[in-house]
């Protein structure tokens, strides 16, 4: 079982995406964990964005997802770091294929809409960044008939 973190970023919440994005991923299987809405301090995005320092949009990239609200979300599953991945599609949404989110909502690269953890270790990371005070846990009576349990 794998937890992620996605954030819905202020392109999403100002053109009201955060609804169908969320529901693509509950309709998808995934476990809701966690769920806020938040106004990012700087110091939070900098530590978020680290690996990024030194990209020329890094400046750019801060002011943008500092510019409104982001919703966050954690969201669990088998194998839910690939499968969120697959779902929300490649950077660019000029070039994401329909059915995706960045393909069915954006033609940017920059505002593209969400933010998924790459890899088991950001996703720890960040989870520890955006939810330091844990997520839930509940039985989510649904998922019995999401995963097979002899396969
Ligand atoms: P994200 O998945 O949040 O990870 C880094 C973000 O930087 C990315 O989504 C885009 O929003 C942004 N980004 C990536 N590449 C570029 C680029 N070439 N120019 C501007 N922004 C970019």
């Amino acid at each position: 079982m794998e937890t992620t973190l996605v954030l819905v970023k202020p392109d999403g919440v100002q053109r009201g995406r955060i609804g169908s994005i969320i529901a693509r991923f509950e309709a998808k299987g995934l476990k809701l964990v966690g769920l806020k809405l938040m106004q990012p301090e700087r110091a939070l995005l900098e530590q978020h964005y680290a690996v990024h320092a030194e990209r020329p949009f890094y400046g750019s990239l801060l002011k943008f997802m500092s510019a409104g609200p982001v919703a966050a979300l954690a969201l669990e599953g088998e194998g839910a770091i690939g499968v969120v991945r697959t779902l929300v599609g490649p950077t660019n949404g000029a070039e994401a294929a329909p059915g995706t989110i960045r393909g069915d909502y954006g033609m940017s690269k920059s505002f593209n809409l969400i933010h998924a953890s790459d890899g088991a270790e950001t996703a720890a990371s960040e989870l520890a960044l955006w939810f330091g005070e844990g997520t839930l846990d509940y039985d989510l009576n649904s998922l019995g008939w999401v995963n097979d349990p002899e396969a």
